[in-house]
């Protein structure tokens, strides 16, 4: 029996397969190389020392590509992490992001419905909380969006409420991801965006590297201990476990949960920039400009819920995230 990884070359789904393969899990990824590299799979080969993976380059909107892989193999799980994920980009092509993010998970439910394989890990975001009114940030707080990206999450989330809804036999565990940051020690497996980066640690990398001149800071002028926005980082490999603990919990408890995967520690942008500069002994220019719009001062998780039900908790420091990332980076630029 076999866990289905979708979008498994991604930067969220590399690191996973190598958690389950390290924990004797047999799997299976399908994706279709959109935001990723072949590569990767080699590297996971390399970083859990096995000799092959079964690998799929399929669209999972495509039916019939995805009913392939179910009647060649017997899959007891899946997890769910492909999708389109740039905020900005899902706001000039919101058509991309709906087709893409909606067909694949309603293809991949029904092709599951049609196998009887009932158990699903959902990635997520916070970014279903909209402008939140106060942090730490509980599961049962109010969900909003602002952008179509986050809309699309959103409406998968209620999807998948519906589908446990009708199947009591149905489980999901609704990932809620907060900063995912850092890279696989190894240094083979990490994040390379297309273009230049968005989020943050992203652009300090490439302001370190050289790739890029200074780092522009969204703002000071926020209600935070500096003026500058507050988030939640999380290490990839950390959050890969959780992936771990969130399918035994499915294993057992049927229906729609929804979980918090953050360390419920709040860092801010300057905060993020002396972490590097001194674990690497880098110095990372900056200047101060106006706000992004769209962003909030704060966002942090309370991960009690994950911690009691899933019994998991973030263990990497701000240190490790910010050693690891610029590992990778300095690797993979060089
Ligand atoms: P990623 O882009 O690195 O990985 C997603 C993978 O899915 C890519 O390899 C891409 O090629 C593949 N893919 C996309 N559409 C596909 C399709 N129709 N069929 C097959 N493969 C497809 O992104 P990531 O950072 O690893 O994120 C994984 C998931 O977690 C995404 O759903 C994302 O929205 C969600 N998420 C990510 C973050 C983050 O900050 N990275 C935060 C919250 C939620
Ligand atoms: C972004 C996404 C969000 C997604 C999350 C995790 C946007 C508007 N939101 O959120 O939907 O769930 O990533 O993938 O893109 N910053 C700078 N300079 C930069 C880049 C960022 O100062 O060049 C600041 C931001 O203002 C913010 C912090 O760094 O305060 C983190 O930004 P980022 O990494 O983009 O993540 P989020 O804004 O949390």
């Amino acid at each position: 029996m076999a866990v289905l990884i979708t979008g498994g070359a991604g930067f969220i789904g590399s690191h996973t397969a190598i958690e389950l393969i390290n924990s004797g899990k047999e799997i299976i990824i399908v994706d279709n190389l959109c935001n990723s590299n072949i590569n990767t799979i080699e590297n996971i080969k390399k970083i859990t020392n096995t000799n092959s993976i079964p690998f799929f380059e399929y669209d999972c909107c495509c039916k019939k590509n995805l009913t392939k892989i179910f009647e060649e193999n017997e899959i007891e799980s899946v997890i769910h992490f492909a999708g389109l994920k740039a905020v900005g980009e899902s706001v000039e092509k919101p058509l991309k992001y709906y087709s893409n993010n909606l067909k694949s998970t309603l293809t991949l439910c029904e092709v599951m419905s049609k196998f009887n394989c009932n158990k699903l890990v959902f990635s997520s975001s916070a970014t279903v909380y909209g402008s939140p009114k106060t942090v730490p940030i509980k599961e049962n707080f109010p969900t909003s969006t602002t952008n179509p990206y986050g809309t699309t999450k959103l409406m998968i989330e209620n999807i998948l409420k519906d589908i446990c809804l009708a199947n009591p036999d149905f489980s999901v565990a609704c990932l809620r991801y907060f900063n995912p940051i850092g890279a696989h020690r190894s240094g083979l497996i990490g994040e390379i965006p297309n273009g230049i980066p968005n989020n943050l640690m992203p652009y300090i990398t490439q302001v370190a590297v050289g790739k890029l001149k200074i780092l522009s800071v969204f703002g000071n002028d926020y209600p935070t201990h500096d003026g500058t926005g507050v988030r939640d980082y999380i290490h990839v490999v950390d959050l890969a476990k959780g992936h771990l603990n969130a399918l035994k919990y499915i294993e057992n408890h049927n229906g729609f949960e929804t979980f918090n995967l953050g360390t419920g520690v709040g860092y801010s942008v300057l905060d993020i920039i002396k972490a590097f500069e001194q674990v690497n002994n880098i110095k990372i220019p900056y200047k101060i400009v106006q706000r992004r719009p769209g962003d909030i001062a704060e966002c942090y998780a309370d991960p009690t819920k994950s911690q009691k039900l899933l019994n998991w908790k973030a263990t990497l420091s701000l240190e490790d995230m910010c050693h690891d990332s610029w590992n990778f980076a300095k690797l993979a630029f060089n």
